[in-house]
């Protein structure tokens, strides 16, 4: 073999093998999916390219908020995870890099919708449909109903019982919102987040602290995706959930790299890398149900049936520009955040 196409065969080999050995750089990532998750990820990206990654765990809303805070120097390399409306608002702020994955023609239509609309600088890695977990023995103890629209949740009985994040920080709380907008219209939907504030026993930070807390037995309804009440089922807690049968939102999980990475050839990688089968099936693995961006990534019974739950056409573009989000989380912190209870 001449030395050039020796080499070049040497390249091609080392980029297949994967490389346990000294760490080969490294990948700084904030990481909005669960903790369990983000640590497979990480690990299974360092067993296969022996690039390092250190993650920090922040919400949707939070991470956005750091985005924008390291604009003029960010130490963030990529953002995985989290809703996909804060992705779409970084996008339109310029804080994430336009990339084209090779992996990207191959992935679910939803998941190529998100990167044609933010022009390239985010991508779907999974979808996740809003809902209602419940404590079985909770709701049985306390003689509640099950929840199944969403005006049964302004049911007197749930007054103090129902937890829900807060949609300033958590993008769980802000695709609620998104959500009821869409199907009531704005002044209809305010009114009934009012309503349902005096039955709110807490606002939370992290979007996923409410079925964590519905599981355990201290709040019998929550506001969640639905794929959390899987995970924590799968722990052994007494939780189910349903999907409201007035219709309800899905968010699009997302994924982008911080325009001006440091690492950014590293980040890369490990973009490509998260949209393969290899690392969508970590989800399931570390108990996130999520339905996964790539067709080729093995479904698991856990995740949510979507042919079953009445999904409205959530206007993504809409809800995910800048002035529209940041309206409607001011709206809801004006006028029902503070108000008492
Ligand atoms: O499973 C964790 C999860 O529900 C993700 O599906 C979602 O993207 C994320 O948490 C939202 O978290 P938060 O509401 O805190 O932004």
């Amino acid at each position: 073999m001449r030395p050039l196409l020796m080499g070049a065969a040497l390249a091609a080999a080392a980029a297949l093998t994967p490389i346990t050995a000294a760490a080969q750089g490294q990948v700084n990532v904030i990481c909005s999916a669960l903790a369990e998750w983000c640590n497979g990820f990480a690990t299974g990206f360092t067993k296969a390219t022996g690039i390092k990654v250190n993650v920090a765990m922040k919400g949707s809303g939070e991470a956005l908020a750091q985005l924008v805070a390291e604009k003029a120097n960010p130490k963030t390399d990529m953002w995985f995870g989290g809703t996909g409306d804060p992705h779409l608002q970084a996008a339109e702020m310029g804080l994430t890099l336009e990339y084209k994955s090779a992996q990207l023609p191959g992935l679910r239509d939803w998941a190529r919708k998100q990167a044609e609309q933010s022009g390239y600088r985010t991508v779907g890695i999974y979808l996740g449909p809003l809902g209602f977990g419940y404590n079985t023995e909770l709701l049985k103890k306390k003689n509640m109903p099950v929840p199944r629209t969403w005006g049964d949740l302004l049911n007197p009985v749930y007054k103090g019982e129902i937890q829900v994040a807060n949609p300033a920080s958590s993008g769980t709380a802000y695709t609620m919102i998104a959500t009821l907008v869409q199907i009531m219209g704005e002044e209809p939907a305010f009114d009934y987040l009012k309503k349902l504030h005096a039955n709110v026993g807490q606002y939370t930070r992290s979007g996923t602290a409410p079925i964590k807390a519905a599981a355990r037995g201290e709040t019998g309804v929550s506001i969640s995706f639905i794929h959390d009440g899987a995970g924590e089922r799968a722990q052994g807690f007494p939780i189910e959930t349903v999907t409201p049968s007035d219709g309800t939102g899905a968010e699009i999980g997302s994924m982008s790299i911080v325009k001006g990475a440091r690492n950014a050839a590293a980040a890369k990688r490990l973009y490509d890398w998260a949209l393969t089968p290899d690392a969508q099936v970590i989800a399931a693995q570390t108990r996130s149900f999520q339905i996964p961006s790539n067709p080729k990534t093995p479904l698991d019974p856990n995740m949510p049936d979507v042919a079953k739950i009445k999904l409205i056409d959530y206007d993504y573009a809409k809800y995910g520009s800048s002035d529209e989000r940041k309206r409607l989380i001011s709206r809801w912190e004006k006028e029902v955040g503070n108000l008492p209870r």
